[in-house]
């Protein structure tokens, strides 16, 4: 079995870094396909996953894909050959094949906190090993991902109870994920919902990384074979104000260094609803302060819809512009992947 270091290195491999690939089928069909006019369901949803999983040349800029369990067993289209004359490939083996690790998401969705209803409390530990055994040994995935949610509220939200009881599971699923021989990314996700400040959301995001590896220390997981997948630190999307990268990279980087132990080996950032410019021109900013700055680990992407956005615009779910949504989704890897060397 390949040593966790190794994996969480080569995920972090310069220039490289990760797509999320892992909407829910329910977000899939909603906030995906029906977002952007597209129909909706089982056939569609792999189609959506084809379009980008099987772009040429995406090897170059991705060192590994995020899945939701449904595409593990789904096949690739053979560039729209559906007729059983060509060999089809599962998902996860035509990325294997490429390079690229498949990784899965295994957490299941949020619950409302019970105290505290407008905040939530991620799901999945029941059955966690087993499932995670399977996905390794069935579909050689080699990482893991489980998110939680962390809404801000002026001074109200976050509350410390989600925030220790969101930390805690994300632990223990970590913990789970290292005996079953994979990395786990761990992903409190600060939500960029709401009309906080930048400087708030800088706190937040800090005071949820304490939280976490204190968590981390307590369950005893090994902290330099996990990845961090965090967001950045930006002002709430209803004050309607876009920072300069060089803000939103001064609060990022101040927050991880006060907060994520050197041993981390990597920090993956999610696009959290911002545009693809706005998630490259901030990605590209904190690299450069990072480089600057001298930080500890590799910083690089984990993004979803930033990817995406372009490329389904495109598509629309039409077979003809299968070609010209791949040409955008990989150009912005392409930038995307500069940016992740402050280019
Ligand atoms: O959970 C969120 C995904 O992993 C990243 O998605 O880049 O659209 O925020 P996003």
């Amino acid at each position: 079995m390949q040593d966790l270091q190794d994996i969480a290195r080569a995920i972090m491999a310069p220039g490289k870094g990760l797509l999320a690939a892992d909407e829910s089928n329910e977000s899939a069909d909603q906030k995906r396909l029906e977002a952007f006019g597209i129909a909706t369901g089982e056939e569609m949803r792999r189609e959506f996953r084809d379009l980008f999983l099987a772009t040429p040349g995406i090897e170059e800029y991705l060192s590994g894909v995020i899945l939701y369990k449904e595409t593990l067993g789904q096949m690739d289209d053979k560039d729209g050959i559906p007729s059983k004359e060509v060999d089809h490939l599962l998902f996860p083996k035509l990325l294997s094949e490429r390079g690229i690790m498949p990784g899965i998401k295994v957490d299941d969705g949020l619950d409302p906190m019970p105290d505290s209803p407008n905040e939530t409390i991620t799901k999945g530990l029941i059955g966690l090993s087993e499932r995670l055994t399977e996905y390794r040994t069935t579909y050689g995935t080699t990482f893991t991902k489980w998110r939680a949610a962390i809404r801000i509220d002026g001074d109200r939200l976050p509350t410390s109870a989600a925030l220790v009881e969101n930390a805690k599971r994300l632990a223990s699923y970590a913990s789970e994920a290292q005996k079953a021989g994979m990395v786990p990314l761990l992903e409190p996700e600060v939500l960029l919902e709401g009309k906080h400040s930048r400087l708030r959301s800088r706190d937040v995001i800090e005071t949820t990384l304490h939280a976490l590896f204190d968590a981390c220390r307590d369950q005893a997981v090994d902290l330099s074979s996990v990845i961090l997948k965090t967001s950045m630190a930006l002002s709430g999307k209803d004050t309607g104000r876009i920072d300069s990268p060089e803000d939103v990279a001064e609060d990022t980087l101040g927050a991880l260094l006060n907060a994520v132990p050197k041993e981390v080996p990597g920090i993956v950032f999610l696009s959290g609803g911002q545009t693809p410019d706005q998630a490259t021109d901030n990605l590209r900013a904190i690299a450069r302060l990072a480089k600057e700055k001298n930080a500890p680990w590799p910083l690089t992407f984990s993004y979803a819809r930033a990817f995406q956005e372009e490329a389904l615009q495109i598509w629309m779910g039409k077979p003809e512009n299968v070609p010209s949504a791949r040409e955008a989704f990989i150009n912005r890897l392409e930038t995307v992947s500069k940016a992740s060397l402050g280019q």
